[in-house]
């Protein structure tokens, strides 16, 4: 098929198009490179041996957009375009609304306009805001707490009327929970900007000693350690799940939790980190981060039933990889070093 990928040079983004171009596919990519890489694109003819279009823009940006769309016969769309920092978007909510939804919005239309038979659309479990894990599809989408969570809401929503209003269009919405990890090769893994916000990030960091030590939010959770627990996928298989999707040739509208089924608490990570690196992640325990719940795992039965998709990889590959990655990142690659 062939494949337009927002937000493709992305840390999501270049995996799915490593897994989309093995299975075939011809893969357009678009990026603003607000918090990518375009050495990511050569890094993905080099993992794969195949060769992919690659077009700075942004997805905010409706006439280029249309002018690409009139060119080419996109049979699908993927959107993984989109700013994705909690702690941003509760001090910038204008900026996360205005983009998230604007190219959201652009996306939808332009599969409209030109008869774009599917749109894909990454999503987030925080869409179910503080509700009660495992999730399923059919959970309550509870009030999220910060403008991030609620853009994914919102989009959600957005391409769901779109859809009914058009019932040719296939819609997929992704929730992804907690994706961590990196490609095997060490060439793809997530680059934050300036300090990460997420654990895994944060904790390769800490071992190559760019960071003094982790901060644990709250030992006081009613878990089983008191730390928070989250449904962690290796980045890999959930690009393994765009692929299924894509591949199953189902309409209407569908929605999967992109998951692993089973819960990881903070130290039980780090813990496994140490073990499988060999490394001491020295850490402290502060109070909750504001927003944080406890518990987010998925109930991911539907996505196997379905799509036949289910992810394989386990927390040690995890670890390994996300090690791995930020082991071999050299200085230039990390402009916050
Ligand atoms: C995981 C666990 C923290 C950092 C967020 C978004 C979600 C998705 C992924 C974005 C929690 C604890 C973390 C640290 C810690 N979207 N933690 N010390 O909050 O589950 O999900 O990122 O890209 O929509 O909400 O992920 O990795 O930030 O936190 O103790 O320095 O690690 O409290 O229990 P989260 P996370």
């Amino acid at each position: 098929m062939k494949i337009l990928v927002t937000g493709g040079l992305g840390y999501i983004g270049s995996h799915a198009i490593v897994q989309l171009l093995i299975s075939n596919h011809e893969i357009t990519i678009i990026d603003n490179l607000s918090n990518s890489q375009k050495e990511t694109h050569k890094k993905i003819k080099d993992i794969t041996g195949k060769n992919s279009d690659f077009y700075k823009i942004d997805t905010t940006n409706y006439a280029k957009l249309d002018n690409l769309c009139e060119k080419h016969n996109f049979d699908a769309v993927i959107h993984f375009a989109g700013y994705k920092a909690v702690g941003e978007s509760i001090n910038e909510p204008l900026k996360y609304y205005f983009n998230n939804l604007l190219s959201t919005i652009n996306i939808a239309k332009l599969a409209i306009k030109y008869d774009i038979n599917t749109i894909i659309f990454s999503s987030s479990a925080t869409v179910y805001g503080n509700g009660e894990s495992p999730f399923t599809e059919k959970s309550p989408l509870l009030e999220r707490t910060n403008p991030y969570g609620e853009t994914k809401a919102m989009c959600e929503r957005i391409l769901i009327d779109t859809q009914k209003a058009y019932p040719n269009l296939s819609l997929f919405l992704l929730r992804y929970f907690n994706p961590i990890g990196a490609h095997k090769s060490g060439l793809l893994g997530e680059i934050p900007n300036g300090i990460p916000n997420n654990l895994v990030p944060y904790i390769t960091q800490v071992a190559k000693g760019k960071r003094e030590k982790l901060q644990i939010y709250g030992n006081d959770y009613n878990t089983p350690d008191g730390t928070g627990i989250r449904d962690y996928i290796h980045v890999v298989d959930l690009a393994k799940g765009h692929v299924s999707a894509l591949e199953s040739n189902r309409t209407g509208i569908n929605i999967y939790n992109l998951g692993t089924g089973k819960g990881t608490s903070v130290l039980e990570l780090v813990n496994a980190f140490e073990k499988v690196n060999n490394i001491k992640i020295p850490f402290e325990i502060v109070s909750r981060r504001p927003g944080d719940i406890a518990v987010s795992y998925a109930d991911v039965s539907k996505a196997k039933r379905e799509l036949g998709w289910e992810a394989k990889l386990t927390l040690e590959d995890m670890v390994e990889d996300a090690w791995n990655f930020e082991k071999n990142l050299k200085k230039e690659e990390n402009k916050n070093d």
